[in-house]
């Protein structure tokens, strides 16, 4: 009887499972038709190219392409500096990884007492598809409660397919604000247009070219919150060039060089500790912050005379440091930065090349001349140029330093610069050795940074001058950072590896740490005593390698066009080597 019963429940649960499955599919069905009968024309115009799933998670979009497909893909990266063709196959609400840090998970912010934003985002001739999952990526991922407005300003972009315009305005109805510049006014300036336009009381500065995350927002929101002269920035994820996969970028604190390139360091040791709390981040990148609306104005926004684009981020940076505000990196927020392939250049002006260099050469100009007080001769020493150019008036920016009482840039390097201060010194101390890396077991042959395979330097035959080698490949440097380096190149050996790179120089020792034995003449690879490795020649492949140091090798013997004897000596003073 009892076994009859549980038999009857049984062939219940299963009918029933079955009717619940069919009657979903339905469902799912006539959900999806519902959505394709609403589907406007223009969405079938900007979205007809998608292919379900490709790219989905962030991963890198890999299909099967016939070779049409595949050089349009190059055509479109010629172009663009990026896949554009494969940013049209893949959704503009394509799903992502959530690569936070697992307390950021937990964290529970007041969305109540969080102020709403204006998201200001600037483009000139950005493509559509890369503009449309910038936005769809904020729809979906922003609390509307804290979402007010997205403000896109197109900055005079000389072609603007009319259709996007209607699209923007189907598919975000009432958040979505155009202003459009007919001439060209800068990327600066554009955003200034943006944030005058803006209602909110902080303003979030995008790219036209990122995918904003789970929880992003509120992260960057908290912060202001509790100072209103705080301005937050993101950690910025890679979005690949090539196949649009979104990868994990590291936090990091912002510096500039002493030529105004913009550069990374690591988290100082207690701000590493106490991750993923948010640390003070020196000068941000740039492209993605958020801003008290108020604070922007008192700072004057962006100086005036700042055209086009080029260091405005170290002019802003600078500015809320020395006149009393601060910049978090907010580790629990997340955003991914389509970067644009390396040698791919941007031309923001129609006027020519040597006319956009003279433009950001005199934004240089501009910032050092207010911001860096007597440091900015250590800038134009190395960079003369900045000089001889005319940086303008400065009035208005002297009087606001004045007004809103800055602190010297002396400040700024006492109180957050220690850390770029020991990599970046104000005085260099001399290079160890420099000159031509002459082979003594034949030493017809030089070491020469030009890439073989890719990042393999090679041998070639020896310059003639061994001090000022004519071929500038051939001429290396031991630095006084420890690097052998060449150009802004570097000798660098991954983990166990045999095989020598020439990669970017990054001043953080580790696998770019090279030592040279003035006894036997040993190029040595290595900063812990017990792991060192000698570079040996392999005269027959034109090539080098690493080897257990052997003193009686003579492959291993190098020679170097100069070297400082007296510096040589002190070579390990201050390195440690265990
Ligand atoms: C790609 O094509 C190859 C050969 O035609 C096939 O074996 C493979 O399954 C295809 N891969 C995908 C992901 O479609
Ligand atoms: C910051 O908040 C204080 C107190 O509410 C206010 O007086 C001040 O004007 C605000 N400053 C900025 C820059 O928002
Ligand atoms: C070096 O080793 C680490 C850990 O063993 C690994 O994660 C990394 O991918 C390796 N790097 C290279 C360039 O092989």
């Amino acid at each position: 009887m009892h076994q009859k019963n549980l038999l009857l429940v049984l062939l219940l649960v299963v009918i029933g499972s079955i009717f619940y499955y069919l009657y979903n599919l339905k469902l799912e069905r006539e959900q999806t038709e519902s959505v394709s009968s609403t589907t406007s024309q223009l969405q079938a115009v900007f979205e007809a190219k998608v292919i379900p799933q490709l790219g989905a998670l962030g991963r890198p979009a890999r299909g099967n392409w016939t070779a049409k497909q595949l050089e349009a893909m190059a055509q479109s990266q010629r172009e663009t500096g990026y896949n554009a063709w494969l940013s049209e196959r893949i959704s503009p609400e394509r799903t992502l990884y959530d690569m936070r840090h697992r307390s950021c998970k937990k964290l529970d912010y007041p969305a109540k007492k969080l102020p709403s934003v204006s998201v200001v985002i600037t483009y000139h001739n950005e493509e559509a598809s890369v503009l449309l999952r910038t936005l769809s990526s904020l729809r979906s991922r922003t609390p509307e409660l804290l979402l007010r407005e997205i403000i896109l300003v197109d900055d005079g972009s000389p072609t603007v397919d009319p259709k996007l315009k209607d699209f923007f305005q189907v598919k975000f109805p009432d958040k979505l604000r155009l202003h459009r510049l007919d001439t060209q006014v800068g990327l600066m300036q554009a955003r200034v247009a943006g944030a005058q336009l803006a209602l909110a009381d902080v303003l979030l500065f995008l790219d036209s070219h990122v995918e904003v995350t789970q929880g992003w927002l509120e992260p960057l929101l908290s912060p202001i919150l509790e100072n209103n002269k705080t301005c937050t920035t993101p950690i910025i994820d890679t979005i690949d060039y090539e196949n649009l996969a979104y990868r994990r970028g590291k936090p990091s604190r912002g510096f500039f060089d002493w030529e105004f390139n913009y550069i990374q360091l690591p988290l100082l040791k207690e701000e590493a500790v106490a991750m993923p709390a948010p640390h003070q981040n020196p000068i941000m990148s740039g492209g993605l912050f958020a801003i008290g609306r108020q604070w922007f104005f008192e700072l004057g926004g962006y100086d005036k005379g700042l055209k086009i684009w080029g260091a405005e981020q170290f002019e802003l940076s600078l500015k809320l440091w020395l006149c009393g505000g601060r910049i978090l990196e907010v580790p629990c927020s997340r955003i991914g930065h389509l970067y644009r392939e390396g040698s791919f250049k941007v031309h923001y002006t129609d006027k020519g090349k040597s006319s956009e260099e003279k433009l950001i050469s005199r934004n240089y100009r501009r910032v050092a001349e207010v911001w860096l007080d007597e440091y900015k001769d250590k800038l134009f020493a190395n960079m003369p140029h900045l000089t001889v150019i005319q940086a303008g008036n400065l009035a208005e920016q002297r009087q606001l330093k004045k007004r809103l009482n800055c602190k010297p840039f002396k400040w700024f390097l006492d109180n957050l610069a220690q850390d770029f201060l020991q990599v970046y010194p104000l005085k260099d101390p001399g290079d160890y050795a420099f000159g031509t890396l002459q082979s003594m077991s034949s030493p017809e042959l030089c070491l020469d940074r030009t890439e073989t395979e890719p990042s393999r330097p090679q041998l070639s035959p020896c310059s003639s001058d061994p001090t000022f080698p004519s071929k500038p490949e051939q001429q290396w440097v031991l630095t006084n950072r420890w690097e052998l380096r060449s150009g802004f190149r570097c000798l660098e050996v991954r983990n166990k590896s045999v095989d020598v790179h020439v990669y970017q120089c990054h001043r953080q020792k580790g696998n770019q740490f090279w030592s040279y034995d003035t006894k036997t003449h040993q190029i040595v690879f290595g900063q812990n005593a017990n792991a060192r490795r000698c570079l040996e020649v392999e005269p027959e492949k034109h090539g080098v390698t690493m080897r257990d140091c052997d003193p009686n090798q003579a492959k291993q013997r190098w020679k170097f066009g100069y070297q400082n004897n007296e510096r040589l000596k002190h070579f390990w003073d201050n390195v440690k080597t265990n």
